[in-house]
């Protein structure tokens, strides 16, 4: 027990939001009245080294991969890329040896035959510092994530990275400047951005069937109570100690990534500010003490002020467009992630599932024969070219795979990724910036611009898929 108080402790220091101007309990404490508050972390803004938007590392023969972080997510990233042609597993990491030796089983009767890399913190450092791997996945607790990332990238190592890519705004900032430095790719793995609605209405809204886009809803609204307070479940409670030290939306990438795809952030429009406000805790502090009385392991997470379980942020754009995002994690609700557009023409709303779309008379959803027609007339190209193989394969219903496949064939042909590091920069830097207002009464608080200026000529993600789509799966 005193050991793991002894990591919640590190945790804390490390998830800690200095670089935004509070402790990383202020969230909790009485709250001051402010107006704007200052964005200390624009003060980077003007100098991009290199624009990392649209760009097209040199094409690789072969991509060889190396992991790190093999507990629930890890290895689905590792099965999925191991049926792809030209693909080469080098390594395999995670601090736990077991970890290591079960995912090795979804190897068995492949061609790939893997290094182990593990027993210590930093046996991942190995991994980067490999000269025969190209692409660096990572998918650890989030705390890891960003200095994970900028060592493989200065050891040379494209990185992929678990959401969100980073807890702090200065972390962002960091991944950012490396990414334009060592001109390496820094993905997020935003796998929402694949699934097969999102890409749909991506596709709708590219032709124009929404009209302009107004304002756009997403959310994390999955009940993880039972599993963030599991033994069994995360490494070492990572999650749990995070929502035991943080207020705000931590968790706000996948109701947004496809939103800001679909309205061109980064690429044409930008955030310009939020505001954001938390509930209180109804549940984890209740939880803990339930737990606690029948179990000593759980007494260090009594006696704490848990994130409040309902946030919603909301965000303006330079546009004059507002995205609205919430985030709950432990009350019984249907999951969501909402989905909802509205443009001067027409809406779309995913959830509660069935997805609809409404008719261009605004006035309701088509019918489902309409419905048909609609996905068969706007099927996006990567759906046409591998939608039927994705969902054989599996992985939340296929966008898993749908996002392996394109990642992969996108380095394989020398083509920019969909999901640049301003991408993840700037969606995982809202966690942050709700934390700073909601410690501040829900007050506005300055979204920093990652890309310093380009996102005013940047391109929009290519969805055509006119060039590359040429790498063959084996399943
Ligand atoms: N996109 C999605 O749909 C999705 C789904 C699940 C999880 N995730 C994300 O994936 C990431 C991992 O989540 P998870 O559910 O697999 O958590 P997990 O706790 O099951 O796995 C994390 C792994 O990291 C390992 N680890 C910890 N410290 C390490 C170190 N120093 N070196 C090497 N390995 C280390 C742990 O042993 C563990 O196996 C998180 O960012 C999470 O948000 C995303």
């Amino acid at each position: 027990m005193k050991n793991n108080r002894r990591l919640f402790l590190k945790l804390a220091g490390l998830t800690g939001f200095s670089a935004v101007g509070g402790g990383i309990l202020k969230g909790f404490a009485s709250v001051p009245q402010s107006n704007v508050l200052p964005a200390p972390e624009n003060a980077r803004a003007g100098k991009q080294l290199f624009n990392m938007s649209g760009y097209a590392a040199p094409k690789l023969e072969t991509v060889r991969i190396g992991f790190i972080g093999l507990g629930q997510r890890g290895p689905e990233h590792l099965s999925n890329t191991s049926k792809l042609e030209a693909v080469e597993i080098k390594a395999l990491c995670d601090i736990r040896n077991e970890s290591v030796l079960s995912s090795k089983k979804v190897l068995d009767g492949t061609a790939h035959n893997p290094v182990i890399y593990s027993g210590s913190e930093d046996a991942w450092k190995k991994v980067c510092d490999r000269k025969d791997i190209d692409l660096v996945f990572i998918a650890t607790p989030w705390h890891l994530h960003t200095p994970m990332a900028l060592y493989a990238m200065e050891q040379g190592k494209h990185v992929c990275i678990e959401v969100p890519a980073a807890v702090t705004v200065e972390e962002c900032w960091k991944l950012v400047e490396t990414s334009e430095r060592t001109r390496k790719h820094c993905m997020m793995l935003e796998n929402c951005c694949y699934d097969f609605f999102e890409l749909l209405t991506l596709n709708m809204a590219r032709q124009g069937y929404f009209g302009e886009i107004v304002h756009g809803e997403g959310a994390y609204i999955h009940n993880l109570l039972g599993l963030n307070f599991d033994k069994a479940g995360y490494y070492d409670m990572w999650r749990l100690k995070e929502n035991m030290t943080r207020n705000g939306n931590i968790y706000p990438t996948h109701g947004l990534g496809p939103i800001c795809q679909l309205m061109d952030i980064n690429r044409g429009d930008k955030m310009d500010y939020l505001v954001s406000m938390s509930g209180k805790d109804f549940q984890m502090e209740k939880k803990a003490e339930e737990l606690a009385a029948k179990d000593p392991f759980f007494k260090p997470f009594t006696n704490h002020k848990y994130r409040g379980n309902m946030n919603t942020t909301c965000i303006y754009t330079s546009k004059g467009r507002t995205i609205m995002i919430q985030h709950d994690v432990t009350s019984p609700n249907i999951y969501s992630r909402i989905h909802k557009i509205s443009g001067t023409k027409a809406s779309a709303l995913k959830y509660p599932e069935p997805a609809k779309i409404s008719g261009t008379d605004g006035e309701s959803w088509v019918s489902d024969e309409q419905m048909k027609l609609l996905e068969k007339q706007y099927e996006p190209a990567i759906v046409k070219k591998i939608g039927e193989l994705a969902k054989e394969v599996g992985g939340h219903g296929g966008m898993d795979f749908l996002m392996d496949w394109r990642l992969i064939d996108c380095l394989r042909n020398g083509l920019a990724l969909d999901q640049d590091v301003y991408d993840a920069a700037l969606w995982s830097a809202i966690a942050p910036l709700s934390e700073k207002s909601v410690a501040n009464r829900a007050t506005s608080v300055d979204v920093p611009d990652f890309t310093n200026g380009s996102w005013k000529k940047n391109k929009p993600v290519d969805i055509s898929l006119q060039t590359g789509g040429t790498t063959k799966a084996k399943i």
